[in-house]
């Protein structure tokens, strides 16, 4: 259950794995981009995951009909804007919104760094418009290579001052975060607090890496790390966030179910972890299904969904100023 008497986060949201399936169609129609259905419900299966996928990288294939349909700059601002609409709709009272520009502008070759403007508009828009505080997060989607990822750092960079915090996406098997030493290097020099999607098709030792080379306070996943009692206490005493996304990790094959998910191990050990959603749009569920169906059967008790709660603005990356306006 979600405690009202608390702040409501969601820390781990991709903006663009979160783009409605009307807007993909929409889209569509408007910049004559030929789809594989035309109506909402024949699309549906296309653009939502609707079985297990058996591994991340065909789940993460699922959210390129949403990038597919971004054919100016336009659309960003305008998915950027929804994702605001939509958190609020969630009763969402703070939320992270995460988006890597490179895919974004990938299909139709938009400029990278005016596709953050377009995004970062978006979302100011979204702002004054609903009652939702959010912070953005710029991704670097590994699955490209480091070369791409330095142009998609230059892009969020140059924008510093509307970006809060940097994450490495994608294929963590493929690609390890020893090769990005050098962009998280800048990114914290830069000022910017460090994300990374870490222990979620790899090992603890990448959890590890990220934290020791790549200057990460929190973790995306993360759900290896159950199987290393020394990064357990690390996480603990460090007080590293863990954003959870419970439903993500099944429909990935992280976890085969929700009765395995570390989650409840996580909060029992003292580790800081939250509940969050990943790609909402494209996982078919928002973050109330995530505190209300999802967390229960993960066998959290009602203190431990609270206790997740609370987890979620301790770690969120607020400045203290921003915090006190959320309490
Ligand atoms: N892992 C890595 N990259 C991603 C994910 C994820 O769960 N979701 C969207 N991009
Ligand atoms: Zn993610």
């Amino acid at each position: 259950m979600i405690h009202k008497d608390l702040p409501l986060t969601d820390i781990h949201r991709h903006l663009d794995g979160n783009i409605r399936a009307q807007t993909i169609l929409e889209l569509g129609r408007q910049h004559n981009i030929a789809l594989p259905a035309s109506t909402l419900d024949a699309l549906r299966p296309h653009v939502q995951v609707t079985s297990l996928e058996p591994d991340l990288v065909s789940f993460l294939s699922k959210l390129d009909w949403g990038v597919k349909v971004l054919a100016d700059l336009d659309a960003c601002r305008r998915v950027a804007y929804e994702n605001i609409e939509d958190a609020a709709r969630n009763g969402l009272h703070y939320v992270e919104l995460r988006f890597s520009p490179g895919y974004m502008a990938m299909t139709h070759n938009l400029p990278v760094a005016g596709v953050v403007e377009a995004v970062i508009a978006g979302v100011k828009q979204g702002c004054r418009d609903f009652p939702v505080q959010a912070n953005l997060i710029g991704i670097m989607s590994r699955t490209f290579g480091e070369t791409a990822c330095e142009k998609e750092l230059n892009a969020l960079l140059a924008h510093r001052d509307s970006i809060t915090a940097l994450d490495l996406a994608g294929d963590e098997l493929g690609f390890p975060g020893s090769l990005f030493l050098n962009h998280f290097n800048r990114a914290r020099d830069a000022g910017w607090r460090i994300t990374v999607h870490a222990g979620e098709a790899a090992g603890p030792e990448s959890i590890w890496q990220a934290i020791r080379e790549l200057g990460a306070e929190r973790i995306g996943h993360g759900v290896k790390a159950v199987e290393d009692r020394a990064l357990m206490d690390f996480l603990a005493e460090q007080r590293i966030g863990i954003e959870s996304c419970l439903t993500s990790n099944i429909q990935t094959s992280t976890v085969p179910s929700l009765e395995r998910h570390p989650l409840k191990v996580f909060l029992e050990h003292g580790v800081l972890a939250s509940l969050n959603t990943d790609d909402p749009a494209v996982q078919g569920i928002d973050i109330i299904h995530e505190y209300e169906v999802a967390a229960p059967a993960a066998g959290l008790s009602e203190e431990q969904i609270r206790q997740a709660q609370i987890n979620g603005l301790e770690i969120a990356f607020l400045s203290a100023q921003e915090k006190q306006a959320l309490i």
